[in-house]
């Protein structure tokens, strides 16, 4: 596949010789949802679908993109000079994003390029697609401009990009997530500090399986940043009394004892998701290094529970999905991943049951809500970098 996208490349820039290859995941969350944002420990892994990115530098300052993805936008050509956002630009807002954020911090970026983008990350399934443009844009940039630069800055400016250029208010989880993913592993990652510890994923007979909704995801933005603003006004309340920079430093118990002095009622359903959510990723980290598949499962189905009930972020195609694939044979645990609002839930199935999996679930969903969900075996890879040698193929 990369030897064609190379040719693809040699073809679309008129040029010779072989672009150089580079790769950025996408990422499952597998427990911890919503919490990056209120400073706590969430669990994902990054996954073999993602994107690639194939460089040449050229002798000016031009800077051209073209993705597979958007075939329909045709070449995007920018001046190294000028890269505000622009909304002309569309997707290429990411890169160009990168690059913008970069030069700001003081990098030397006055080498034009030329890039092919290649995204293999479902359309709109809430698997970071972003991050993973973002984070490829990042990796190719430091590799082929010699930049000196560590990949947790990296991680960093990705957010900032996110939060500041397109102007969506994401925690750092999924660019972290897609820059630092190691295969066959989770990530425990803290997001205050960004410290972070890898368990092995050990699935034994099972698969994770990845169901996408297929759902237009429309509003999830505004949600998005609703869901945050009454985390910070539940904070707030509880700083009456207790001393605490975020909702993840309050534990269970003193949540229990202290929750009445969170005015809003629905305030104080989301700082209970948050504050059970964190206690369940802590244990989940526990059972998942103890090779106890069974009981993470069980907080996975508790998490989704929690999202369901106390956020408010699933809605009838991730319940649909994510009950049906509890009910079924062979399921250790099942929930939603990543923002909700429509995007992708996923499963621990038995290796044996997927095809019966697949087609259960599917008739369930397709009779509720009408269309049908796409499923997908997820492998757990490697984070950002450069393609070579037997990766190249
Ligand atoms: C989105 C955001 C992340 C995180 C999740 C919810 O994926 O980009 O930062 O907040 O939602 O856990």
């Amino acid at each position: 596949m990369i030897e064609r996208l190379q040719q693809e490349f040699m073809n679309l820039y008129s040029t010779e010789s072989k672009p150089r290859v580079f790769f950025a995941p996408g990422r499952i969350n597998l427990i911890g949802e919503h919490i990056d944002y209120n400073g706590g420990l969430v669990l994902p892994a990054a996954i073999s679908y993602g994107t690639y990115a194939l460089v040449k530098k050229r002798n000016d300052s031009i800077v051209r993109f073209f993705s597979n993805n958007f075939k329909e936008d045709g070449i995007i050509e920018v001046d190294l000079n000028d890269v505000k956002y622009d909304s002309a630009h569309t997707w290429a807002n990411f890169p160009k994003g990168m690059i913008s954020i970069l030069k700001d911090q003081g990098f030397m970026i006055d080498t034009g390029l030329d890039i092919l983008y290649h995204g293999n990350i479902p359309n709109s399934a809430g698997l970071s697609s972003s991050a993973s443009i973002e984070m490829v844009t990042g990796a190719l940039l430091k590799e082929s401009l010699d930049l000196s630069i560590d990949l947790e800055t990296l991680v960093k400016l990705g957010q900032v990009v996110e939060n500041e250029y397109i102007g969506v208010n994401s925690g750092i989880m999924d660019q972290f997530a897609v820059g630092f993913g190691k295969k066959d592993h989770a990530i425990l990652l803290d997001c205050k500090n960004l410290e972070h510890e890898y368990a092995p994923i050990i699935l034994n007979e099972h698969v994770i399986m990845i169901i996408h909704t297929n759902k237009q995801r429309a509003l999830s933005e505004s949600k998005y940043n609703e869901r945050r603003q009454q985390c910070e006004n539940a904070l707030i309340d509880l700083q009456e009394q207790l001393e605490i920079n975020n909702l993840c430093m309050v534990a269970p118990n003193l949540f229990e004892e202290t929750k009445h002095l969170i005015k809003c009622e629905t305030n104080r359903l989301r700082a209970h998701h948050v504050v059970y959510e964190q206690a369940r990723t802590k244990k989940a980290f526990q059972r998942l290094k103890a090779g106890d598949l069974n009981a993470f499962g069980k907080l996975m189905n508790d998490s989704h529970y929690s999202l369901k009930h106390y956020y408010e972020v699933t809605g009838i195609e991730l319940d649909t999905i994510v009950e049906a694939a509890q009910s079924q044979k062979g399921v250790i645990g099942a929930r939603m991943t990543g923002a909700g609002f429509g995007g992708c839930a996923i499963a621990i199935v038995k290796k044996a049951q997927t095809e019966q999996f697949k087609e259960n679930v599917n008739k369930i969903y397709l009779e509720k809500v009408g269309y049908e969900a796409s499923f997908y075996e997820a492998a757990i890879g490697d984070g950002a970098r450069e393609l070579k040698g037997v990766e190249i193929g």
